[in-house]
């Protein structure tokens, strides 16, 4: 009989490709989701789709009373500077969303609860790979909730609920939102190279980040599924390499064929300066292995942008 998993956010970036990858696999997939980022047409083919929202617990009595082998936790509003529009709506998306879920975990007797978690709750850092067990200081309500999802699974352990949060670094890839213009570092970047052949950066070219690819990612959540000693954990999922804003932008830049202007002015609402992650516990517990290179991956999104996104 086919596995069942219970994944949110099918039809936003992250959610859509990991679903398409158990559906592959074998896997059958339940979604919710309440496309307040997401599109209907990014659910792959396959995916039991449910409009809803993940913080509102009238949806858990709408979805199939299904055998869940588990839940992966993908939906979320997923941007520091837009936290701090609505902290309230964010702390009920992320946080209570969280909550909600593990209720239905426990209902349903399903004992693997997997979690999109962030770099974001980490804050600011000094200029060396950061390890997972480092105090956590997150600088947006975004990070904040992320935290207290983290939290919340840890207090659902005793009921035999086995969680982990991969905590993801800057995603990017083909089926990346480019019409949110305050979310994703490198989207952002595309889209304005695309549309004006002009990037405003708020923010120093010195600032950096770690880039990691979707396959990539997606292989972390798969691995996850099988994976004992992940059980209870959090683990940083990046490239485990530093990349300025400046680096990224001449690679991008150079990708493209036609001419674009680069500005820098302002800033962003609790963007930190820089972060990357070690990922030798990602290694170990995981045995990921990112492979692809920054260039090669811009390359594929710039293809998809060009190609296969209208
Ligand atoms: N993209 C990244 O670089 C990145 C980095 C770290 C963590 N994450 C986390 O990964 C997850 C997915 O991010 P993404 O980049 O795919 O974003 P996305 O906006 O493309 O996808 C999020 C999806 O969740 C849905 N959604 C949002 N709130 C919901 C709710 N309350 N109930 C039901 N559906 C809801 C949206 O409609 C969308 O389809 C988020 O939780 C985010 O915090 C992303």
């Amino acid at each position: 009989m086919k596995k069942n998993i219970l994944v949110t956010g099918a039809a936003g970036f992250i959610g859509s490709a990991i679903s398409k990858r158990l559906i592959a696999t074998g896997y059958s997939v339940v979604s919710i989701d309440n496309l307040s980022t997401g599109e209907q047409g990014n659910i792959p083919e396959g995916v039991e789709f449910y409009q809803g929202d993940c913080q509102n617990h009238k949806i858990y009595e709408t979805i199939p009373k299904k055998k869940y082998d588990a839940i992966f936790h993908i939906a979320g509003q997923s941007s520091g500077e837009i936290s701090f529009d609505d902290p309230s709506y964010d702390l009920r998306t992320n946080a209570e969303s969280t909550l909600h879920l593990l209720k239905f975990a426990h209902k349903m007797n399903c004992t693997r609860f997997i979690y999109a978690g962030t770099m974001s709750v980490y804050g600011k850092k000094p200029d060396e790979p950061v390890k997972e067990n480092v105090q956590l200081k997150p600088q947006s309500f975004y990070g904040v909730g992320k935290v207290a999802s983290e939290h919340y699974m840890r207090l659902f352990e005793p009921y035999g609920i086995k969680s982990t949060s991969l905590r993801l670094f800057n995603v990017y890839g083909p089926g990346q939102n480019m019409g949110n213009l305050r979310q994703g570092m490198v989207s952002i970047f595309m889209a304005q190279m695309l549309e004006n052949h002009h990037i405003h950066i708020k923010g120093s070219k010195d600032r950096y980040r770690d880039f990691v690819y979707i396959d990539d990612v997606v292989d972390a959540f798969m691995a996850c599924l099988d994976s004992k000693s992940s059980y209870g954990q959090a683990i940083n999922i990046g490239s485990g390499k530093k990349t300025t804003v400046g680096e990224l932008i001449k690679k991008m830049t150079d990708l493209y064929p036609k001419q674009v202007t680069v500005e820098y002015s302002g800033s962003t609402s609790g963007d930190i300066h820089g972060i990357y992650a070690d990922i030798s516990y990602a290694t170990q517990v995981l045995n990921f292995n990112p492979k692809t290179e920054l260039e090669h991956g811009l390359n594929q999104m710039l293809d998809w942008a060009l190609n296969e996104r209208n």
